[in-house]
């Protein structure tokens, strides 16, 4: 039996499920990024800040880092790290803190996915200005940051074009959201210059709805402004700071996808509207019948029912009269039982569910086992043996 306390409430309003997915297509536009930035061969290295502890994702982030959930069956992070080889970054620094080893061990020296990697670890979490501090050593030339949790399609050749054309110190990527008051609020005038910082404004300070994207493009020097070891954030420290030394700063506002996965809402959408959108990533196949991504080793009994998008990792089995109502993501070595019926959920590794069981807008963490006709709505259920605290 499952316990309720387990379960957390989720309650997706259907129109964000689809609110990404009318823009481009990144894998359309690889050809001509990759002309565009091998013109530019400045920009190679970046920053993927991924050491925060996740606590609005808990308790999924329990026993794995933020940037590890599986996101399409493959770590969110993979995802992350090919994104920026598409635009030719070569060498990746990944400032680390919480469960560090997990990421070491999955990604080792980066060359599996084309990149060079390197590793920083924080003893306690330095921030997000404070965590690109400890990786200023490799840090010698114009470099990208990016927050660990953000799922973007933004063109980060045209914002490196914008950051050197405006000779700026450091360029702010800023999206566009209806409303504002949940993040940090970025003014710039018409040349794209930052002319005020307002972190979550209340409804009527709101002046403008472009919001800081969590993607930067920074000088080295500008490192200079912070402190060493020592806790330090770019939204309510050095940005301001910078603005306040008369340094130019610029936003730089593009209207792509944006999606940041903090909470279980927003990772179970990320999921669904990757598999809804033209814009999944190429390493989940080409589609079969009914929108379904099946491994080959995976079993579905003929009498299962899969309206997709669907995707069916290795070795699992779906049983008899079972219907799939996409999107729903089944990771490896998973049983679905005779009747079961899943709708707009994801299973990670080695999820079991009982006959007849019932789950719909539902994550279900590893190795955990749904009780046969049981009804799970809504719900997210850590991995197996993830305890309700951190580390
Ligand atoms: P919450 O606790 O749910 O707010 O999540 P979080 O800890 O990940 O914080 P937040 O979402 O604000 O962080 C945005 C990105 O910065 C994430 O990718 C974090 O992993 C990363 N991050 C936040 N704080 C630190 C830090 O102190 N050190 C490092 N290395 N990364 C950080």
């Amino acid at each position: 039996m499952v316990a309720f306390f387990r379960f957390l409430r989720l309650n997706i309003p259907l129109v964000t499920l689809t609110g990404v997915l009318s823009h481009s297509n990144l894998i359309e536009n690889l050809a001509p990024v990759l002309t565009e930035v091998q013109k530019q061969k400045t920009l190679r290295k970046a920053v993927i800040l991924a050491g925060g502890e996740g606590t609005r994702l808990r308790p999924l982030t329990n026993g794995i880092p933020k940037p590890m959930l599986p996101v399409l069956n493959h770590p969110f992070l993979e995802h992350t790290i090919r994104y920026l080889t598409k635009y030719g970054i070569t060498e990746v620094i990944l400032a680390l803190s919480y469960l560090p080893d997990i990421i070491t061990d999955y990604f080792g020296d980066g060359r599996r996915l084309g990149v060079q990697l390197h590793y920083t670890l924080e003893d306690s979490p330095l921030g997000t200005a404070g965590a690109v501090k400890n990786a200023g050593e490799y840090l010698d030339s114009t470099f990208l940051v990016l927050n660990g949790d953000i799922y973007t399609d933004l063109d980060i050749a045209a914002m490196f074009d914008f950051h050197r054309k405006r000779k700026a110190k450091a360029t702010i990527a800023l999206t566009w959201v209806d409303n504002p008051c949940a993040f940090g609020v970025v003014e710039s005038d018409r040349t794209g210059r930052i002319k005020r910082f307002i972190e979550k404004p209340a409804p009527a300070e709101v002046t403008t709805n472009w919001i800081n994207a969590g993607v930067y493009i920074l000088e080295p020097g500008v490192l200079q402004q912070v402190p060493d070891n020592t806790h330090y954030m770019f939204e309510r420290g050095l940005f301001p700071r910078l603005l306040e030394l008369g340094e130019p700063m610029c936003g730089y506002q593009f209207r792509g996808q944006w999606l940041d996965m903090g909470t279980p809402e927003k990772y179970l959408c990320l999921n669904c509207d990757l598999l809804l959108s033209d814009n999944r990533p190429g390493f989940i196949g080409r589609p079969g019948e009914n929108g379904l991504y099946c491994a080959k080793n995976a079993v579905i009994h003929a009498s299962a029912r899969i309206d997709g998008p669907a995707v069916i990792a290795s070795r699992s089995r779906i049983g008899p009269r079972v219907h799939i109502r996409g999107p729903v993501v089944i990771g490896p070595d998973c049983t679905i039982g005779a009747g079961a019926v899943l709708d707009t959920t994801v299973l990670w590794r080695g999820v079991t569910i009982g006959e007849g069981a019932v789950l719909k807008k539902c994550v279900i963490g590893n190795d955990t086992e749904i009780q046969p006709r049981e009804r799970v709505i809504d719900c997210v259920i850590p991995p197996s043996g993830a305890g309700q605290t951190g580390k």
